[in-house]
């Protein structure tokens, strides 16, 4: 299973890819609003600390701008993979996109039938939100489900990117439900680390050394 870091925060993802365990990262315009960086800036230094798939999202609404804004990210880094929306436009670049061997990742996926297009067209990702699935009283990881035994049936290539994680049980359902890739926000990374038990032992253990480490 492969984990990308959802955050446009840089020393965010400097930490966690110091743990060792961060495959990609993915962006999207409201990340960057968050950071306050411009994409082309966050892009390259992301590139910098991270050897993997870097998603970078458009924001044109027509197919012929969006493949415009793609293929100008893409020049940025070959690890630049194009986040395009489900839309019918999105799913019209996407074609285009992929016949022309630029990988992109289908955002904003609600449903097996979206994920079933956006495959069709080639998507190298596609991104299913299950958290904003489960706001509205859904079930997000039914979801997931749903589309890794759909892309099993007919072989897909697209590879599921388990999005919009809010806690340490969606990565768990999506590992065991063997979902490629889950992208995790720096604050569910914390909480997949931490457990009060470990914290205790460890306060423990080194409380006993200092009892015999100046024992010969
Ligand atoms: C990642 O690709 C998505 O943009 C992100 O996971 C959305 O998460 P949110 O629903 O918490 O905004």
């Amino acid at each position: 299973m492969q984990f990308f870091l959802d955050t446009a925060d840089i020393e965010s993802i400097k930490k966690y890819a110091a743990w060792g365990v961060v495959d990609g990262v993915t962006t999207n315009p409201s990340l960057l609003a968050k950071a306050g960086v411009s994409l082309e800036q966050r892009i390259k230094e992301i590139a910098e600390v991270v050897d993997g798939p870097i998603s970078a999202e458009v924001v044109s609404v027509n197919a012929g701008e969006m493949v415009e804004e793609a293929k100008k990210y893409a020049q940025w880094h070959k690890n630049v993979v194009i986040k395009l929306p489900m839309t019918e436009e999105g799913l019209k670049a996407l074609k285009m996109l992929s016949e022309e061997g630029i990988r992109c990742n289908v955002t904003l996926i609600f449903s097996a039938g979206q994920a079933l297009l956006a495959a069709k067209n080639g998507a190298a990702f596609v991104s299913p939100f299950v958290g904003r699935l489960d706001d509205i009283s859904e079930d997000g990881m039914a979801l997931i489900s749903e589309i890794m035994a759909i892309y099993k049936n007919y072989e897909f290539k697209t590879k599921v990117i388990v999005a919009s994680v809010r806690h340490p049980r969606h990565v768990i359902e999506s590992a065991l439900m063997g979902a490629d890739i889950a992208t995790i926000p720096p604050e569910v990374f914390d909480k997949l680390i931490k457990h009060p038990m470990t914290d205790k032992g460890v306060e423990a253990f080194l409380k006993d050394w200092e009892k015999v480490k100046n024992l010969k």
